[in-house]
């Protein structure tokens, strides 16, 4: 399969897409993406994906993209690939661009590599019998609220995981969860949900945004503050949320049970309001 993808201003095959060994995407990962998923040929909240993107490229002084215009581009791989199937992931990811290897930025004026396919969508995690999670250090940068393309932490986190049977792997930093290698957290305490408050250390998540949406307006009560490793123990559930695992209930950390090691009412009830939501949007 050759699917047609998004290359600075073309349409093309994707084996006919060319990156340059200059490109500074290539050279330093200085760069910033975002993955946002359709259902039933609706994107899902483009605009908060491209307004994180736009704050990425802001903070990383990259010009010259024309982010508003990747909504056109996404609707427009739609209808070239058609593909057959409900819920598909488009990748989006612009770079510095190709300029003479210098660490600092080019002092000539260059354009800005943008890169955009679509795929089908394959969910990670298993959103009716929940899935287990494992721990490892946080040894990332500490700018994860960037969308960065610099994800080589967040690789060896993943692969930890799935050397141990785990979905997800999640950061903690001084004692503190931070989030997942792909997702964000959430642990209940007393029936409320938890989660990390948006810091340096935390990628302001879509997914999180909408689950805080959703507990709002259906009345279950939320807290943003620090979450202890040590305190995970005594919590009543824990899940997971990201565009590419939706809302995941968490069956066990490091191998040991949450509670009953099955999907919490909490995690499952907010599982199936963003279902609802995403498909009726
Ligand atoms: N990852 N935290 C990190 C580190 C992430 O990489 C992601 C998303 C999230 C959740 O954000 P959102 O709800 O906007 O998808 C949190 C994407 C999906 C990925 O890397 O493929």
């Amino acid at each position: 399969m050759n699917p047609i993808v998004y290359f600075n201003g073309e349409f093309l095959p994707k084996d006919q897409v060319h990156v340059s060994p200059d490109d500074r995407g290539f050279l330093f990962g200085d760069g910033v993406y975002d993955v946002t998923l359709t259902y039933g040929g609706r994107f899902f909240r483009i605009g908060d994906h491209l307004e994180r993107m736009k704050n990425g490229l802001r903070s990383l002084r990259i010009e010259g993209a024309d982010v508003d215009a990747l909504e056109g581009v996404g609707k427009e791989l739609m209808k070239r690939n058609n593909l057959d199937c409900y819920s598909q992931a488009l990748y989006l990811q612009v770079t510095r661009g190709v300029a003479k290897r210098t660490h600092h930025f080019p002092t000539t004026e260059v354009q800005p590599t943008v890169f955009a396919s679509i795929s089908p969508f394959n969910r990670k995690g298993d959103p009716e019998n929940g899935s287990p999670i494992v721990t490892v250090p946080d040894v990332r940068w500490s700018r994860c609220d960037i969308k960065s393309v610099c994800l080589l932490p967040n690789c060896l986190a993943t692969q930890r995981a799935k050397d141990l049977n785990g979905h997800e792997a999640v950061f903690v930093r001084d004692g503190s969860v931070q989030e997942g290698a792909s997702s964000n957290f959430f642990a209940v305490y007393g029936g409320v949900v938890h989660t990390p408050p948006l810091t340096n250390y935390v990628l302001p998540g879509i997914t999180r945004i909408v689950v805080l949406e959703l507990c709002e307006q259906h009345g279950i009560p939320v807290r943003q503050v620090s979450i202890l490793q040590q305190d995970l123990a005594e919590t009543e559930e824990i899940f997971l949320a990201g565009t590419t695992s939706e809302v995941v209930p968490v069956t066990a950390v490091d191998g040991v049970p949450v509670r009953d090691g099955k999907p919490g009412p909490i995690s499952r009830r907010i599982s199936d309001l963003f279902v609802e939501y995403a498909h009726g949007e």
